[in-house]
């Protein structure tokens, strides 16, 4: 059987803050697929990192496509702003707003790719009626705020589900499956995982069905991030 191109995604949050430009330069030449960056605002999750404009700045360091991680209330009033300095993929928080569905075709509207994102103790069942909405989803694999964490395996099983009902079309509630709909037949669909990857999580959340990595510590605590991507690769 053909492996699947599996998307490895560095996360900037584990990169040296003071040369965010460099340090997306040394990602690029390194091998990765995509910049992950992660956008905390000190309310959704009790961190602050960075805005538009350290993202423009790394835009224009590097040609990777840049995905932008809103974990920040209010996510539509900033769309525009990350999109104008060059957000490739714009995920916000299922959790952060009431307006889960005009911020993801505002997103799409824009002509960018959307992602809709979910904290590891909101429940699979609240999932599936957004996901013809979306080109992603991102499971949140720790609790979103910071790097470094344990990963947490109970969140395989969510992700086990969400590509079982991408790939079979099954519309559920509860974990039941109620109705087959064929009209909202989902497209091609990534499922991308974030918190605590490493090269045995990576490979579990692989086998469970997501395939875009997110990695943070992990990739920027080997010796060599080169041969560390290439290592994660190898081994999924
Ligand atoms: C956590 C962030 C992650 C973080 C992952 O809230 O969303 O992207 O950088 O980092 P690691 O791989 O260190 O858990
Ligand atoms: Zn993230």
């Amino acid at each position: 059987m053909q492996q699947k191109h599996i998307i490895i995604e560095p996360s900037i949050l584990s990169a040296d803050f003071g040369r965010l430009a460099d340090e997306a330069k040394r990602i690029e030449q390194a091998g990765a697929d995509a910049i992950h960056l992660d956008v905390m605002d000190g309310h959704f999750v009790p961190n602050l990192t960075f805005g538009p404009r350290a993202v423009a700045a790394i835009n224009r360091a590097t040609s990777l496509p840049l995905d932008v991680h809103l974990m920040i209330y209010h996510p539509y009033d900033f769309v525009e702003a990350f999109i104008e300095a060059g957000a490739d993929v714009v995920t916000f928080h299922f959790e952060a707003t009431e307006d889960v569905e005009e911020t993801l075709a505002f997103i799409r509207r824009c002509g960018k790719r959307a992602g809709l994102s979910f904290r590891p103790e909101t429940s699979f069942s609240l999932m599936p009626r957004f996901l013809p909405m979306c080109d992603l989803v991102l499971i949140m694999t720790v609790n979103p705020g910071f790097g470094g964490q344990s990963f947490m395996p109970e969140m395989l099983e969510k992700i086990r589900l969400t590509r079982e009902c991408c790939d079979r079309n099954l519309i559920r509630k509860g974990g039941v499956v109620v109705e087959k709909n064929q009209e909202s037949s989902l497209p091609p669909f990534d499922i991308k995982v974030d918190g605590g990857i490493n090269l045995e999580t990576g490979r579990q959340c692989v086998a469970a069905g997501a395939n875009i990595l997110v990695s943070g510590h992990y990739l920027f605590s080997q010796k060599d991030l080169k041969s560390a991507i290439e290592i994660l690769r190898k081994g999924l």
